[in-house]
C-alpha cells in the first residue's frame, strides 16, 4: 500500500510517500521559518497561504521523485491535528480533494503520534511497548505506548512546552527565530560552571513539568548581568548553556523516573527538542547505566514532516481505519 501523508499543522509544509513493503520512497519540505522570522513567531494566516502556495508543488515534487503518478496512490493520511486551524484545513481539504477524486480512502492523523512513531523509520525501530518522551513547540508529554493506539499519558508540562521555553528565551537572548537550534549552538560555547538554574518539579514525586519558572529565571539572571554591565559575548553563552543544561537535566529526571515506574526498557524521544544535541548525548549516558536505550528520529524528521504522518497513517489504515468525514482538530489530546 502506498500512502501519501500531508502535514500542514504549523509553520512546514511536509509532504511523503510511504510504501508499506517498500518503506519511505520519498519525502519534500518547505520550511516558512524566514516567512515568519521578522514577526518572531508564526503568523497564522500567512501560514495557511503559504500552505496553500506550496502544498500541491509539494505533492508533484514528490510523485516525481518517487517516479509514480497520483493514480499509483493507494490512500492519503494528513495531518487532522493538533495545530492551527487554518493551516490544518489546507491540509485536510487537500488530502479530501484528492482521496475523493482518486476514489481511495483517507485518514486523518494525530500529529503527536506522528512524532512518536517516527523513530519507526529508521533501521533500528524501537519495538512496542515503550516509554515515549514528546517535546516540541507545543507539547511536552511523557506516555507509556503499549502499541498503536494504546497511549497512556504518564506525566505533561502544567505550562509551557520545553521547545515553547527555548524559544522565548532565544528571544531573551536576542536570537533570531525559531529560538531552540539558535540557543543550543549559542550554548556550545557557554560553560556549565558559571550559572546553575533549577530543574523544576524534580524534588517532588510525580512525572509533569514546569518549564515557565526557569524561562523567569533566565530574564532574571540576565537582567542582574545588565545591571552590573556584566552582559558580553561569554555571557550570553553562558546563560544559553546553564538553560540547556537545566532544560535537558529536568527531562532526563523525568525520563529515567517514568522508565523505572513503567519497568520499560525503551525509551522514544521525538519532537522537535528531540534535534537537541547535548539532551540525546547526556540522555544516551544515563540510559546505559539503567540498562534501557533510547530511539530518536533522523535530524530532519525530529521537527515537523510529511514522513511521520504518512508513516502513522499507513499504521493505521492497515489496522481497518479511515475517515468519514473532514473534521480539523485544532485541540486534541492524544491520551
Ligand atoms: O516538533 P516541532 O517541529 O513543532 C511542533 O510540533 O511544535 O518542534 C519545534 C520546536 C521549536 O520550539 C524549536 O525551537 C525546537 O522544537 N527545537 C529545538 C532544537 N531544534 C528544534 N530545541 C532545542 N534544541 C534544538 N536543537
Ligand atoms: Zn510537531
Amino acid at each position: 500500500m502506498r500512502v501519501l501523508g500531508i502535514e500542514t499543522s504549523c509553520d512546514e509544509t511536509g509532504v511523503a510517500l510511504y510504501d508499506t513493503d517498500a518503506g519511505l520512497l520519498a519525502d519534500a519540505l518547505y520550511s516558512q521559518v524566514a516567512l515568519h522570522a521578522e514577526f518572531g513567531g508564526v503568523v497564522p494566516e500567512l501560514a495557511s497561504r503559504d500552505h496553500t502556495r506550496k502544498l500541491l508543488p509539494l505533492v508533484d515534487q514528490v510523485l516525481a521523485d518517487a517516479q509514480l503518478a497520483k493514480q499509483d496512490l493507494d490512500a492519503i493520511a494528513y495531518t487532522a491535528g493538533p495545530g492551527l486551524v487554518g493551516a490544518l484545513m489546507v491540509g485536510a481539504c487537500t488530502a479530501h480533494g484528492m482521496a475523493r477524486a482518486l476514489d481511495i480512502p483517507v485518514l486523518g492523523v494525530h500529529h503527536m503520534e506522528g512524532h512518536l512513531l517516527a523513530p519507526m523509520l529508521e533501521e533500528t525501530a524501537p519495538a512496542f511497548p515503550f516509554v515515549a518522551l514528546l517535546v516540541s513547540g507545543g507539547h511536552t508529554q511523557l506516555v507509556d505506548v503499549r502499541g498503536l493506539g494504546d497511549y497512556r499519558l504518564l506525566g505533561e508540562s502544567v505550562d509551557d512546552a520545553a521547545g515553547e521555553a527555548f524559544d522565548k528565551v532565544a528571544k531573551m537572548l536576542e536570537l533570531p527565530y525559531p529560538g531552540g537550534p539558535q540557543v543550543a549552538a549559542l550554548a556550545e560555547r557557554g560553560r556549565s560552571e558559571r550559572f546553575r538554574f533549577p530543574r523544576p518539579m524534580t524534588d517532588r514525586p510525580g512525572l509533569d513539568f514546569s518549564f515557565s519558572g526557569l524561562k523567569t529565571h533566565t530574564l532574571t539572571t540576565l537582567r542582574q548581568l545588565h545591571e552590573q554591565d556584566a552582559f558580553d559575548d561569554q555571557a550570553q553563552a553562558d546563560v544559553a548553556r546553564a538553560f540547556e543544561d537545566a532544560v535537558v537535566d529536568t527531562l532526563i529526571i523525568k525520563c529515567r523516573r517514568a522508565l523505572k515506574e513503567s519497568g520499560r526498557t525503551r525509551l522514544v524521544v521525538a519532537g522537535g527538542v528531540s534535534a537537541n544535541r547535548r539532551l540525546r548525548e547526556t540522555l544516551d549516558i544515563a540510559l546505559t547505566k539503567l540498562g534501557a536505550r533510547a530511539f530518536y528520529p533522523r535530524g530532519r524528521f525530529c521537527t515537523d514532516n510529511g514522513a511521520m504522518i504518512a508513516y502513522a497513517g499507513a499504521q493505521r489504515l492497515i489496522a481497518g481505519q479511515h475517515s468519514q468525514t473532514l473534521q480539523p482538530r485544532p485541540r486534541w489530546p492524544l491520551a
